[in-house]
């Protein structure tokens, strides 16, 4: 399901069927260094990730992680972009996350700003913050072009890892 489109990107809900894609992304060079290992290492294990992960944020919040797919061949999900509410934060975090050979073209900013419009205008949400390892240049660049501030230095998570925590008012 379409949940919205930009220039070049069509972005729609997550579904079961995408666990192959979950796979590949989520061990990724990028993915493994500056978001961590998952333990995602086969279908089966990327099935129940989305089902409580992803699919339970769409009941639980009426959003959460979509894929990301371009016009040109929307078959193939490249990213995935999206908004989730974790119980360690005060406010919904945006996140986002492409494969590497479709990093640096400008797909984060451009699905990052279509999912700040749904937050806004959709979803009513009134801040967005979002987490980010402090080593990573291109996800604190992507921030800071759409627009967030750096608030402060955090250790929302049980492995005790400083991330930093970056905020945008929406109201
Ligand atoms: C962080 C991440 C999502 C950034 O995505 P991205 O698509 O590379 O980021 P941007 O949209 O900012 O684009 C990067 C560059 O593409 C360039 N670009 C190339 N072609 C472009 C085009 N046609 N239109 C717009 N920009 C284009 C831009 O110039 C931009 O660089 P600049 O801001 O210095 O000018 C990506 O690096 C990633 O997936 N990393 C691995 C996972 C991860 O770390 N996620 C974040 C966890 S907090």
């Amino acid at each position: 399901m379409i949940v919205t489109s930009t220039k070049r990107l069509i972005i729609s809900k997550v579904t079961l069927n995408d666990a192959p894609f979950f796979v590949e992304l989520m061990n990724t060079p990028s993915w493994l260094k500056y978001i961590g290992d998952r333990n995602i290492k086969s279908v089966k294990d990327a099935k129940s990730h989305l089902k409580n992960g992803i699919l339970k944020s769409y009941q639980e919040s009426g959003y959460g992680f979509y894929k990301v797919a371009q016009k040109i061949e929307p078959d193939k999900a490249i990213g995935i972009v999206g908004l989730v509410k974790r119980k360690e934060l005060e406010h919904t975090d945006i996140g986002f996350g492409f494969l590497p050979d479709y990093e640096g073209k400008g797909f984060g900013f451009e699905s990052s700003i279509a999912i700040m419009g749904l937050a806004k205008n959709i979803f009513k949400l009134e801040k967005v913050c979002a987490i980010t390892n402090p080593k990573n240049k291109s996800s604190i660049h992507l921030l800071e072009k759409l627009d967030f501030s750096f608030e402060k230095k955090v250790k929302p998570f049980d492995d005790g890892k400083e991330l930093l925590l970056f905020a945008k008012d929406l109201l």
